[in-house]
């Protein structure tokens, strides 16, 4: 069982400026900064980053991800700027729901439109500090197009792997237009992950999946934003936070999140929201392991759905993420690609346009509703992951279709009459 306590935590003899790296099996801590480690040399575990103070709510000032450095490994970073996503409310949404209240926190506001960018704003500048040439990752869209972005203000060569076929436009044409070098894989993501380690753990890359700790630093900071926007507004933190899981990396930092706060004494642990995963029916193995109550997922080899973004068989992050969602009282459920879809007009209607993966988070959350397992007197936060224009086709599908009329006015209005 992965041990995710941070208290008592001695800086070791490795950590540079409070900072270290530690295994989340073994207990082993690691430099992070003088060399290139992704997983534990010693066991194999996935690696957490630790620090030597964790911050309270006053350390917070300025704006955007770099508000929250107290709770980073540096102070700035390449920055485009991102963060500071809009908290919507959803009064049609909440009253259907009947729930005391809803938000939607929509990371598609970011600057290339999903919250990867959280992620990589922090991650290029480990990898500047570490100094290395090329990044890469694989992807199943939205992380090959922050990583092209910021690797270009970056200046540094930016090589992305991604599966065959399975990946939707508007992200495919942001990694080509930010001057990626994209490689389409036959395979899944999760064959694409497989290969980009393998070239990463040779030195061919610096990898900045969401495997590399230092990108899960930047997510950290969706849950700091939420918690603060509700204290101020509520008096309170949300009961619950529904999220999309595809490698369960922003499940994993998150909790993350809720733990440095709760180790401050800024937060109680009776009071973390409830981490509520949602995938879909053709690609659920964290749900699998959640309902099961199995301590590992077992990797799906075969994965379909309409929501590519979460098109995962294997979540590298479970290690991290399932105790997040246990230890919160959260759950686990899945949605199938109808559900999705009808969510996403349900967003759509109140203005808020997400691509099908985003859309998971409402469609759990309706579904966990009608079960009984929400309660209606939460207050909850369902996390929209990434933008409309991700996935226009797939948002033109949803939608209405155009209407072919002749090019004058009265059969203009002719038509309008029909
Ligand atoms: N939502 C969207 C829009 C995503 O792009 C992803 C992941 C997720 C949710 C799931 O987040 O992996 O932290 O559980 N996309 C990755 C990518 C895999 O390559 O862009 P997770």
């Amino acid at each position: 069982m992965a041990d995710l306590q941070l208290s008592g935590r001695e800086a070791p003899a490795v950590a540079q400026d409070g900072v270290w790296l530690a295994c989340i099996e073994c207990g082993q801590a690691f430099a992070p900064f003088a060399e290139v480690i992704y997983r534990c040399a010693d066991c194999g575990g996935l690696l957490e980053a630790r620090y030597g103070e964790y911050p309270t709510w006053t350390d917070f000032s300025g704006r955007g991800v770099w508000r929250y450095a107290a709770a980073l490994p540096f102070d700035s970073g390449v920055s485009l700027p991102e963060g500071d996503t809009p908290l919507y409310e959803v009064p049609g949404l909440r009253e259907d729901l009947d729930l005391r209240a809803l938000r939607v926190k929509h990371e598609g506001m970011n600057p290339t439109g999903s919250f990867k960018d959280r992620g990589m704003t922090v991650g290029v500048r480990v990898a500047e500090e570490v100094g290395v040439s090329r990044l890469a990752c694989a992807s199943t869209g939205n992380t090959s197009a922050a990583l092209a972005a910021y690797g270009a203000r970056a200046g540094l060569e930016t090589l992305v792997l991604l599966p065959t076929g399975k990946v939707a436009a508007g992200k495919l044409a942001q990694a080509a237009i930010h001057g990626a070098r994209v490689l389409e894989v036959e395979g899944n993501f999760d064959t694409c992950l497989d290969i980009v380690s393998d070239l990463a753990n040779r030195g061919e890359a610096y990898l900045l999946n969401s495997l590399n700790p230092f990108r899960l630093e930047g997510q950290k900071t969706i849950a700091f934003e939420i918690l603060e926007d509700f204290r101020e507004e509520y008096g309170a933190v949300p009961d619950r936070i529904c999220l999309p899981v595809g490698n369960a990396g922003n499940t994993a930092a998150l909790y993350k999140a809720f733990r440095e706060l709760v180790e401050s004494d800024s937060l109680a642990a009776d009071e973390m929201p409830k981490l509520t995963g949602v995938q879909t029916d053709g690609a659920a193995p964290l749900v699998e392991a959640i309902e099961s109550g199995n301590e590992a997922i077992e990797r799906w080899d075969a994965v379909e759905t309409k929501a590519t973004a979460i098109r995962i068989g294997n979540p590298v992050n479970a290690p991290k993420a399932l105790p997040g969602i246990r230890e919160t009282d959260g759950t686990a459920i899945s949605v199938s690609d109808r559900e999705v879809t009808a969510a996403q007009r349900a967003l759509a209607e109140e203005g808020i346009g997400v691509e099908p993966a985003s859309a998971c988070s409402l469609a759990g959350l309706r579904k966990l509703r009608e079960r009984g397992v929400v309660d209606g007197d939460e207050r909850v936060v369902c996390l929209t992951t990434g933008h409309l224009l991700k996935d226009p086709d797939a948002a033109a599908a949803a939608g209405s279709d155009p209407e072919p009329v002749p090019g004058d006015t009265e059969s203009v209005l002719d038509h309008l009459a029909e």
